[in-house]
């Protein structure tokens, strides 16, 4: 059970039935592709004006958390300018000869799209300046003394790269996109339209109600409203006539263990411990990662965006922190809630509104993803 309920929730995780629902419901064009209205907007443009002029679209990137359309937008950015594209990723590229052998292949504009591009190996990443810069490859030719440096020129084309954290890009890399977009959580109307849209295709008949609640508990994330929508599907099949309405949909989501705010297990988990086994924090994300049996990277990629984003998690330069509204949570599932260790005068803003306030409105845009690496004295100031 519990591993199902990671599977549902992991925006990285992928089963094999979910890559086929994957494609089945990978929007095609700019104008199915739901919400991201300013991204969807300087993209159109760029993809205009590139097709207007017949010459190979900018580089892209785009970064974001998991499961937000970073592939899907590629996919898309091919499909509008009219010419194919080939699918890599940083760590599948090992040798620059890897990389060479797949530039040489493009056709002429074409896409080259990049999962994880943060992955790339430093051999392979100055490849690719010259290649990115000029369209030109710079190949080694013989060994040692009387080795010699040759120049290819390459047919003009566009790399997308996609990566869930634009602070780990070295900048020289970052610098040779002409244009950056990021990705952020959807609204929930946004998620409403899109568990609409799914189930259309998915030919699933869903009460406006249980789209909303679906919707509700989706982190913000197309992907896992997607794969929610495919497990209450089963579950309305199996316990009802398929029709999905609220309650069958509220039924199967506490089968998942999904909570009212889309809190998995395992986000629980890691607020539990921080305020049970850290007295609500500050404590460092190897600690929690630690207590969690998941890799750091994990943590601060696939779980704490969204908490950060919910107002219930905070990070200051000494380490994460439980808000007041995820001990409100956590107090309102039953979880025994231990007096905070923070003295109150350190904590800044958050905690200063009247008690009982909910402060779920959390901050617009949270923490870049990959900034704070262990970097001190990156945000949220204390005062005096
Ligand atoms: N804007 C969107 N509108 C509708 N569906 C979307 C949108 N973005 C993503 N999806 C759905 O979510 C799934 C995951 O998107 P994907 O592009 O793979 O995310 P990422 O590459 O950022 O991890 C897609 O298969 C698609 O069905
Ligand atoms: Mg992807």
């Amino acid at each position: 059970m519990t591993e199902d309920v990671s599977r549902v929730l992991a925006p990285g995780l992928l089963d094999e039935s979910d890559l086929v629902v994957e494609t089945t419901l990978r929007p095609r064009s700019l104008d199915e592709y739901v919400g991201q209205r300013d991204v969807k907007a300087n993209l159109s443009v760029l993809l205009t004006a590139a097709r207007g002029r017949g010459e190979a679209a900018d580089h892209v990137l785009l970064h974001g958390p998991p499961g937000l359309g970073k592939t899907t937008l590629a996919t898309i950015i091919a499909r509008e300018l009219g010419v194919n594209i080939r699918y890599t990723s940083g760590p599948a590229i090992e040798r620059a000869g890897d990389l060479a052998a797949i530039l040489t292949a493009l056709d002429e504009r074409d896409v080259l799209f990049i999962d994880e591009i943060h992955r790339l190996n430093r051999a392979v990443e100055e490849i690719l300046y010259p290649a990115m810069e000029d369209y030109a490859l710079d190949v080694m030719i013989g060994k040692g003394p009387s080795a010699r440096s040759l120049r290819l020129s390459l047919k003009p084309f566009t790399i997308v790269g996609a990566t869930t954290r634009v602070g780990r890009i070295s900048s020289p890399l970052r610098d040779r996109f002409g244009a950056t977009y990021r990705l952020d959580f959807y609204e929930e109307a946004e998620l409403r339209a899109i568990v609409e849209r799914s189930a259309r295709i998915l030919d699933v008949e869903v009460e406006p109600s249980a789209a909303a609640a679906i919707a509700r508990r989706g982190r913000g994330t197309p992907r896992i409203v997607n794969r929610l929508l495919k497990r209450v599907r089963d579950h309305a099949q199996v316990h009802g006539d398929g029709t999905v309405d609220r309650t069958t949909a509220e039924e199967a989501m506490r089968a998942l263990e999904i909570d009212d705010e889309g809190l998995d297990s395992t986000d629980r988990k890691l607020l539990a411990s921080i305020i049970q086994k850290f007295a609500s924090g500050p404590v460092g994300v190897a600690a929690l990662a630690a207590v969690l049996s998941e890799e750091v990277e994990t943590v601060e990629d696939v779980y704490e965006p969204f908490l950060l984003r919910l107002g219930f998690l905070d990070r200051t330069p000494s380490g994460r922190v439980a808000t007041e509204a995820a001990r409100q949570h956590l107090a309102r599932l039953g979880y025994e809630i231990p007096p905070a260790r923070r003295p109150e005068p350190d904590m800044p803003g958050l905690w200063e509104g009247p008690p009982g306030l909910p402060e779920d409105d959390g901050p617009e845009d949270g923490p870049e993803d990959g900034r704070d690496d262990g970097r001190p004295g990156d945000e949220g100031q204390a005062p005096g």
